[in-house]
């Protein structure tokens, strides 16, 4: 029945594990950020400016994926997407209130972050990993926010993007490591990019590492008292994974479901955490249901042996939702005084 069960020991080595050749730079942070590391930032200043060039991450060793595989999964074309996902592209785990259809479920999800970050009317969003830009827009359109800031590494997303335009609605093709704004946020969302944010096979210490990293760029992005809501899928327990899903997502890895309160840990105060995993099998199996009503047409536009694929893949990780194996979480952060 497990298809997850499979995995065996075709543990798939990320093709950058070692991208850029860069060793692990753990030295001691400059005075500026050892400043902002240890809260000491202007809390009453919404500019970055202070640290200028120095509000760049440390430089420590690049994990996950890079841009051509996240290239590689994510610009399919938007007409094949749209057909699996429905119009607003959203491609993450629905929130669903009983017999929600997955347009509800949807929208209820991008709500539910919108308060956990207490984002509404705040003044200034970030969603690191923006995918179509359904959060950005729901932000501008009904939460009144004057200036969002969406990042992906997909270029056909950021398009798709820029051709609804809104507004104060930006979007960058940009890695959040190299992302420097001169003015804080109010608040950060990130929904289902955290499991692109290491690849397969990195020694533990380095991938509790790169996490840390994430919330230390949370950390210099968000003013005082600033929320982060975070939706990541996490095994349940150590597991080998699918190589199915190794292929079909390549350099990139899932935390383990302890991983994210960890590497918060010193920065942030952990304020919810749910794990809704029947809410992504749900979620998966109106996807594989929305792919079938299309077959034909599906075909017609990535060929037979990639709609073959990506049905597997529904299935496979639906399976994964409903054994417990991986769980579905959604926490949020409140930036430590
Ligand atoms: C599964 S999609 C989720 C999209 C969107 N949040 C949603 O719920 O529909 C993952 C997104 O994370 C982005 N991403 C992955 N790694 C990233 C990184 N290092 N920096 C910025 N974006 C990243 C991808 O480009 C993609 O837009």
């Amino acid at each position: 029945m497990s298809e997850l069960r499979e995995a065996g020991s075709n543990c798939y080595k990320g093709k950058n594990g070692n991208r850029n050749g860069a060793k692990l730079v753990r030295n001691k942070p400059s005075k500026t950020v050892s400043r902002l590391l240890s809260g000491q930032q202007c809390a009453m200043n919404d500019e970055i400016t202070d640290v200028a060039g120095d509000s760049k991450a440390p430089d420590l060793e690049r994990t996950g994926a890079s841009p051509e595989a996240i290239i590689s999964h994510y610009d399919k074309g938007e007409d094949f997407f749209k057909l699996v996902l429905g119009p607003e592209l959203i491609y993450s785990c629905a929130l669903f209130e009983s017999d929600d259809d997955l347009a509800e479920a949807q929208r209820r999800k991008l709500d539910y972050h919108i308060e956990a970050a207490n984002a509404a009317n705040a003044k200034r969003v970030l969603d690191v990993g923006c995918g179509w830009g359904a959060m950005l827009r729901r932000l501008v359109d009904h939460a009144e926010v004057p200036h969002v800031v969406g990042l992906t590494l997909s270029p056909s997303q950021a398009n798709w993007i820029r051709r609804q335009p809104r507004p104060g609605l930006e979007v960058v093709e940009q890695d959040w490591r190299d992302h420097q704004p001169t003015q804080r946020y109010d608040a950060i969302i990130s929904v289902g990019a955290f499991e692109h944010f290491v690849q397969k096979g990195l020694d533990p210490v380095k991938k509790l590492d790169a996490y840390r990293e994430f919330f230390d760029f949370c950390d210099r992005m968000l003013v005082a008292e600033g929320k982060i809501s975070l939706q990541t899928i996490a095994f349940s327990e150590p597991h080998e994974g699918h190589p199915l899903l190794e292929k079909t997502f390549p350099d990139s890895d899932l935390p383990l479901i302890w991983e994210p309160i960890a590497a918060a840990e010193g920065k942030f105060v952990l304020t919810t955490l749910r794990n809704d995993r029947d809410h992504y099998y749900r979620t998966l199996r109106a996807w594989e249901q929305n792919l079938m009503a299309h077959y034909a047409e599906a075909i017609e536009l990535v060929g037979e042996s990639t709609v073959a694929d990506f049905r597997r893949y529904l299935r496979i990780s639906a399976t994964g939702f409903r054994m417990g194996i991986v769980s579905l979480l959604r926490m949020s952060f409140q930036k430590r005084m």
